[in-house]
Formats: structure tokens, C-alpha cells, sequence
């Protein structure tokens, strides 16, 4: 293991659309998207969100993380996502500002069915029992960062980050969607309960929410939990249906693309080498030396649990390949979508979790697909461009 440095409104895109062939990053670069980021981290969630705090400053904003439960509990999730920006923060790079703080909002701690429940009883989705919730420790470690999480925590004089207790998730994105309508991108990456949560308890978000993506689903592929589910959408699918039918600027991406992404296992060996000039080379920027070295040290066992399921030296970069497409100049470059109605299969047998995109529609009947929102599901993906981006990113 490394020491750690102690001191240390895009129109959704037409069926027909494909890619473009221009470089993914272009000279002339958008005002930077307002981003929240939704997450369970996570190891892959670690890359995303280094990514975007430490590399993508002219590219997006980030206005805060929500956690949820999924790959730990919320409160693994909560102190996690701390972690990282505590990290950040120390490597110097995403603070605007001396002294400002990043808010890291509470969210669920179970699924919407067992909250429907605990409703019943008073309890709030941040406060509720999660002693029934089934958590990834044999894909991320225990502590979601394959173990290395007690090695890199650190305890700041003064903290980086805005934890207020007793703000839910689900208002914190309605409030800055409400700050600022039409420009704020979500970026979920776990079980999608906070999002659903936050179209059901403020429906004017369908309104003032800039973007959803969303990491989630098999499409025309198995899952990774079962032959049936991808486990963000087996991990809520009753809340992940409701915000397919929620909201129509969502872009999905799931495993038939991001299984086809991966970083090689002397990619990540590269992670672990200090580059001097980590910070002056843009665009785009890279990862701090700091971040490098976690990543690298927390991936570990993430890699592992690779070799064991998929028999590959090397990982599936989810979570950052679903962060490209909150970027739209790289997503228009790098992703081809296929518009249609996402349903999720919800009844407690083998094929619960599963997703069905509609992308016919010229169906003689009705059925549970008509009247949905038409969203984007992102089908293929031209994987050296996205590798590209990732891998400049990262500094290997
Ligand atoms: C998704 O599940 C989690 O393990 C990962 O963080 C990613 O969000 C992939 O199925
Ligand atoms: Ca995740």
C-alpha cells in the first residue's frame, strides 16, 4: 500500500443520433454545468468524484454530494464521501475559494418500500432502520474503499466540508434546483431512492432540474448481481421505475456500456506513480498525487473481486464513465443514445430489477410503457474516446 501523504439543456439526443467524430474535448469550452453528485461510494464512486472535484473545474461545478445506501450503508456512504472531499480539499484543487465548504447532504438509508413502511411510524428517509439493507462489502470491502479508508481519513482543523445534520438529500437538490432552474445536472450513481424522493416530495423539480444521468441497468446484457439486475437498480426498483417515469432530460447509462470501459491492471499500477507536474498540466487537469495513491491503494480489492467474477486483470470504471455523460460536449462525442420509456421490473421474483426500454413504441395497445417520459439510454460508446478522457484525467 502507498503511505498517504499525511501532509498532505441539452435536448435529449434523437434515436437516430450518433457520434460525432470530433475530439471529445474541444477548445471551446461551455460555462462550467452545475453538478450534484448522488452516490454510495464506493470505489468506483472514489474515481468519479476525485474526477470531478480535481479535474474538471472549468467543466463542471460541483454544488454538493448526497449520499444514499447502496454499496455501504448511508452512514459508511456519509463518511466516505467526507473522506474524499477532506481530501480534496487538502490537495488544494477544488476549493474556489479559501475557506469554502462542500456540502455533503444525508439521504436515504433504505429503499422506498421499507420507508413507505417506516412512514407509517413517523420516521424521515435519513433517520429510517437500515438494519434490512443488503450492502456490496464483497465488491468494495467493508468500509467501501477496500479497506484502506482508516489510512487516508483525515481530521482537518478546519473541515472542507458542510455536513448539516437534519437536511434530506432529496430537498438539498430541490433547493438548488430551485436556486437554479434549468441548470443543474444530477448525478446519480447509487440506488436511486434520493431521486425519487425528491420528484415526489417537489414534482416542480421535473420543471427546474437541469439533467439527470443516471448510472443504472442491463439493458441488453446481464446484470452484475444476477442474470436479470444491475445493482443500483436492484438496490431500489421500485425508486428507480418512479424516476423513469419522473422525468424526461434523463440520460441512462448501464452496464452494456460501461462493462465495455475498463482500466487495465497496469493502469491502475500507474496510479501509484507521482507525477511532478500533477497539477500544471491542463487541459484537462489531473488527479492530485494524493488522490492517485488512495485510488490506486483502495482499488485493490475492487480488482480482485474483477479477477474473481469476470476474469480480467483490471475494473470497470462505472461511475466516471456515467460522469462523462454529465459533460454534453463529451457526451454528444463519445455516447450514442437510443430514446424510448424504461420500466423496471418490480415483482419479487428472478427477474425483479430488471430494465425494459421501449425504444419501438408503434404498439397497437397500450400497455405499462405509454405515457412515459422518452429518455435517453446510452447503447454504445466509442470506448478509446472515453478511455481517453478518463485516463488523461487520471494521470496513467
Ligand atoms: C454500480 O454498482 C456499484 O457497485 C457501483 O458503485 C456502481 O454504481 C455498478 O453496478
Ligand atoms: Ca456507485
Amino acid at each position: 500500500m502507498s503511505s498517504p501523504a499525511t501532509t498532505h439543456t441539452n435536448a435529449p439526443v434523437d434515436a437516430s443520433s450518433t457520434r460525432t467524430a470530433s475530439p471529445a474535448s474541444t477548445p471551446a469550452s461551455p460555462p462550467p454545468r452545475k453538478l450534484i453528485i448522488d452516490t454510495d461510494p464506493g470505489v468506483d464512486d472514489a474515481f468519479a468524484i476525485a474526477l470531478a472535484l480535481e479535474t474538471m473545474s472549468t467543466e463542471v461545478e460541483v454544488l454538493g454530494l448526497t449520499t444514499v445506501f447502496g454499496n455501504v450503508r448511508r452512514d459508511d456512504a456519509t463518511r466516505n464521501a467526507r473522506t474524499l472531499v477532506e481530501m480534496c480539499a487538502l490537495a488544494g484543487s477544488w476549493r474556489r475559494e479559501a475557506g469554502a465548504r462542500l456540502p455533503v447532504v444525508d439521504g436515504a438509508r433504505a429503499p422506498l418500500a421499507a420507508l413507505d413502511e417506516d412512514d407509517r411510524s413517523g420516521a424521515g428517509a435519513s433517520t429510517a432502520d437500515d438494519s434490512a439493507v443488503l450492502v456490496a462489502d464483497f465488491v468494495h470491502g467493508e468500509d467501501g474503499f477496500g479497506g484502506v479508508r482508516g489510512a487516508y481519513e483525515t481530521r482537518p482543523e478546519e473541515s472542507a466540508v458542510e455536513h448539516r445534520a437534519g437536511r434530506e438529500a432529496a430537498d438539498f437538490i430541490a433547493e438548488m434546483c430551485a436556486k437554479y432552474p434549468g441548470e443543474v445536472t444530477v448525478l446519480a450513481l447509487a440506488p436511486l431512492t434520493n431521486i425519487a424522493l425528491t420528484f415526489r416530495r417537489h414534482p416542480e423539480c421535473s420543471e427546474t432540474m437541469g439533467e439527470l444521468v443516471v448510472l443504472g441497468g442491463a439493458f441488453e446484457v446481464n446484470g452484475n448481481v444476477n442474470p436479470a439486475a444491475e445493482a443500483n437498480i436492484l438496490g431500489d426498483p421500485e425508486a428507480a421505475d418512479e424516476v423513469f417515469g419522473a422525468f424526461e432530460r434523463t440520460f441512462v447509462v448501464g452496464l452494456d456500456v460501461t462493462t465495455r470501459v475498463r482500466l487495465s491492471g497496469a493502469e491502475i499500477e500507474r496510479l501509484e506513480t507521482v507525477l511532478r507536474d500533477a497539477d500544471a498540466v491542463s487541459p484537462p487537469r489531473r488527479c492530485s498525487n494524493l488522490l492517485r495513491a488512495f485510488l490506486h491503494d483502495a482499488t485493490q480489492f475492487y480488482k480482485a473481486y474483477h479477477l474473481r467474477v469476470a476474469d480480467f486483470d483490471g475494473i470497470y470504471v462505472h461511475d466516471p464513465t456515467a460522469l462523462l455523460l454529465a459533460l454534453p460536449h463529451v457526451r454528444d462525442a463519445v455516447f450514442t443514445f437510443r430514446r424510448g420509456a424504461v420500466r423496471v421490473a418490480l415483482a419479487r421474483d428472478c427477474a425483479r430489477g430488471a430494465v425494459f426500454l421501449d425504444a419501438r413504441r408503434a404498439w397497437l395497445f397500450r400497455n405499462a410503457w405509454s405515457d412515459r417520459p422518452r429518455v435517453s439510454v446510452a447503447m454504445d460508446v466509442d470506448v478509446d474516446a472515453a478511455l481517453r478522457e478518463l485516463r488523461a484525467r487520471l494521470g496513467v
